[in-house]
């Protein structure tokens, strides 16, 4: 948790292929119409959203920025707009943070999830994060493809329901200060 509220980006975080932003009520459908996707059921660990959790949605997403709990935003395309996953930076403390990820079923297979990883990264970096985390189960190979394409290290620490864990160091933000 961190000991503030996040401040959501103020504008999409963008590398012209994808953008991050926050969720939206338009968003939501195709949230919930991908939360039935076994892989993510799987390996995420939620269930499909039922009607209340659609309901809510927006409001627990808010509340968890205000809260200082996580972030959790969407990945969409950079000239559509249309959404294409979910990426969602949880803090454990004011400088470490884990990223969750999904990308709809239909994206896969075209290195979003690392692109959305990244863009979170440097979002993370300016928001004085000194490490993000990746918590991965050793068998959700595409995953750990995600981990390795974004530089993450392996660390010899096993989470409480078995998954492995991968860290980045993150370079601190340069100061704004101009030069005397
Ligand atoms: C893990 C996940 C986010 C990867 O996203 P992605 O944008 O498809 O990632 P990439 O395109 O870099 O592909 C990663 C690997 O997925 C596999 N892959 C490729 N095409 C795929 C497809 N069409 N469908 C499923 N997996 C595919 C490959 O092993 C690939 O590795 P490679 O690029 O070295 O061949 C995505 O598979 C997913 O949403 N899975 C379900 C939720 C999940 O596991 N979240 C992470 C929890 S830790």
């Amino acid at each position: 948790m961190r000991s503030t509220a996040i401040p959501p980006p103020t504008a999409p975080l963008t590398d012209g292929v994808i953008r991050v932003r926050t969720r939206r009520a338009d968003d939501i459908a195709a949230v919930a119409e991908a939360s039935a996707d076994p892989m993510t059921q799987r390996w995420l660990g939620d269930g499909p959203m039922d009607v209340i959790e659609r309901r809510t949605s927006l409001a627990r997403a808010e509340e968890a920025l205000r809260s200082g709990r996580s972030a959790p935003l969407l990945i969409a395309d950079a000239v559509t707009d249309a959404p294409l996953g979910v990426v969602n930076l949880q803090f454990r403390s004011d400088e470490l943070a884990t990223i969750a990820y999904s990308v709809f079923p239909v994206a896969r297979g075209r290195g979003l999830a690392a692109r959305a990883v990244a863009l979170v990264c440097e979002w993370a970096r300016g928001l004085d994060v000194h490490e993000v985390r990746l918590e991965i189960d050793p068998t959700n190979t595409a995953s750990l493809r995600v981990a390795g394409k974004c530089a993450f290290d392996p660390l010899d620490e096993i989470t409480d329901d078995g998954k492995a864990v991968f860290a980045r160091r993150l370079a601190r933000a340069v100061s704004r200060r101009s030069a005397p």
